[in-house]
């Protein structure tokens, strides 16, 4: 089953969830792409930004997709991407973001619910979502257990 892992990243800390992520699925065999969305003109605002790139999300029978929280909201640039993309056909996919504050309702949670909600009107069938706490004291085991969570599910 091949899986798409369709990421934006300004800093490297979605990325670096994304590569984990990519590194457990292939390590079980499953051929996995990771993409990373690029823009240029201003990604701090969806109206004024361009995708460099667009993922054919097609060639995927699954999709994992990340993105970091910016101003208490989803980026602009997956906004925008989720917004472009043709319908995703019931396609299984899995949403997560991550955030520098400590605590999911400082961002992370309106975020994933603005992605899934995109992911929703374009017919996305959401199996799981995360919120990824990066200053939070057990970031990096937390983030093992979103990777084993997540990694089991998009599978099912
Ligand atoms: C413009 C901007 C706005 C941000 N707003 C928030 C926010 O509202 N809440 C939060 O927890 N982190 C916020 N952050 C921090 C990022 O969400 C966090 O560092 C994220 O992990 C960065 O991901 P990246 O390295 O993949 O770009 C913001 C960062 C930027 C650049």
């Amino acid at each position: 089953m091949t899986i798409g892992i369709i990421v934006y990243s300004e800093t490297g800390n979605t990325l670096t969830v994304a590569r984990t992520l990519e590194q457990q699925l292939s390590s079980q065999g499953h051929p996995v792409t990771l993409e990373q969305l690029q823009v240029t003109g201003n990604p701090r605002s969806k109206d004024q930004l361009q995708l460099e790139s667009r993922p054919n999300l097609e060639e995927y029978e699954r999709l994992i997709m990340g993105s970091p929280v910016h101003a208490f909201s989803l980026s602009p640039a997956m906004t925008a991407f989720l917004q472009q993309i043709p319908s995703l056909d019931q396609k299984p996919t899995i949403a997560f973001v991550t955030q520098f504050f400590p605590f999911a309702w400082m961002g992370g949670n309106r975020a994933l619910r603005q992605m899934t909600t995109l992911c929703k009107e374009r017919s996305g069938r959401l199996l799981a979502s995360a919120v990824i706490n990066w200053s939070h004291p057990r970031r990096d085991p937390n983030i093992s257990k979103i990777v084993e969570r997540l990694s089991q599910k998009i599978i099912q």
